[in-house]
């Protein structure tokens, strides 16, 4: 119903009504003063989704938090990826819009019910939208895997009502060793960042994000090699691996896929401003 439009005809309740959403049009102006305040670009925005989802009691916080810093994402307690509302705590990395297309490029290739697993998963948002775009009667096995206490938290929070395992352990260490060969679909967006490069980093990345989350090594490509190395001995034959990447090192995770034995081929959206590549365990015979 339009902010505008009265529930009924009543004029107490219309009184009521107008008076309420003239209240929550200053409290929202209030708020984007605030912020705008506070240096945040998308001052607007951002008020819209604390005054319409924080809790009357709790905004005065939530906003304090944010106009000191803290990522929006960790004052909502979510992230929106690929249309679902993704559970997020402190400290966990936040799923970023481009790797909604590592996510559209997984559920191209994943058919009912396939194994996936979301390796290096963070709060498991990909993991999430890719099994929750399948029907329950064509549903998909998920794995998820993260080195980091709190990401295994959160994924296992968000994958819960979709069945998702959880481990926790450096890239395949704790995954059960009857997976290998049973996979069809790995998605990582593993760590790409060149090690000197994270003091480069936008202030809310460094400051609030688990550095661990984009370290990848001296050259950025540090955790893709040891990814792609491994990933053979996981994926059923004419499983794919599909990592995200710059569009910089695009050649060079190409290459990393092809050294691990995987036909690999790039793909780039410029909508979503993201690459990715996708390595396919094809059969002796060359075909997937
Ligand atoms: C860039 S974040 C991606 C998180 C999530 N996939 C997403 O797209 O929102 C990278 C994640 O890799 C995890 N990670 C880093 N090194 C790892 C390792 N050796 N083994 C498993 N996970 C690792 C970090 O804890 C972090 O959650």
């Amino acid at each position: 119903m339009g902010a505008s439009t009265p529930l009924k005809t009543c004029p107490l309740t219309t009184d009521i009504y107008n008076e309420l959403s003239c209240a929550t049009e200053a409290l929202y102006l209030f708020v984007v003063d605030k912020l705008r305040a506070a240096g945040c670009v998308y001052a607007e925005e951002e008020a819209r989704l604390l005054v319409s989802s924080v809790p009357m009691a709790a905004l005065h916080d939530s906003v304090q938090q944010r106009v000191s810093g803290t990522p929006l994402e960790y004052v909502l307690g979510w992230a929106e990826f690929l249309g679902h509302r993704i559970a997020l705590d402190e400290g966990v990395f936040i799923p970023r819009r481009r790797s909604e297309f590592l996510a559209s490029q997984a559920i191209d290739l994943l058919r009912p019910g396939g194994v996936l697993l979301d390796l290096c998963c963070g709060s498991g948002a990909l993991a999430v939208v890719i099994a929750a775009s399948f029907a329950a009667d064509e549903a998909v096995t998920v794995w998820a895997s993260d080195i980091d206490t709190n990401a295994v938290r959160c994924a296992t929070k968000n994958l819960a009502s979709l069945g998702g395992l959880v481990v926790q352990g450096d890239l395949y260490e704790a995954l059960p060793v009857d997976l290998k060969g049973r996979v069809h679909v790995i998605v990582s967006n593993a760590p790409y960042v060149p090690t000197l490069e994270i003091e480069l980093l936008p202030r809310e990345a460094r400051l609030y994000e688990p550095h661990r989350s984009f370290a990848g090594g001296p050259d950025g490509l540090s955790v893709q090699r040891r990814v792609a190395r491994e990933a053979p001995a996981w994926l059923a034959r004419g499983g794919s691996l599909l990592m995200e990447t710059s569009e910089a090192a695009a050649d060079c995770t190409k290459a990393i896929i092809e050294a691990a034995g995987l036909a690999a081929r790039v793909v780039r959206s410029e909508t979503w401003d993201a690459t990715v590549v996708i390595g396919t365990r094809v059969g002796g015979d060359g075909v997937p």
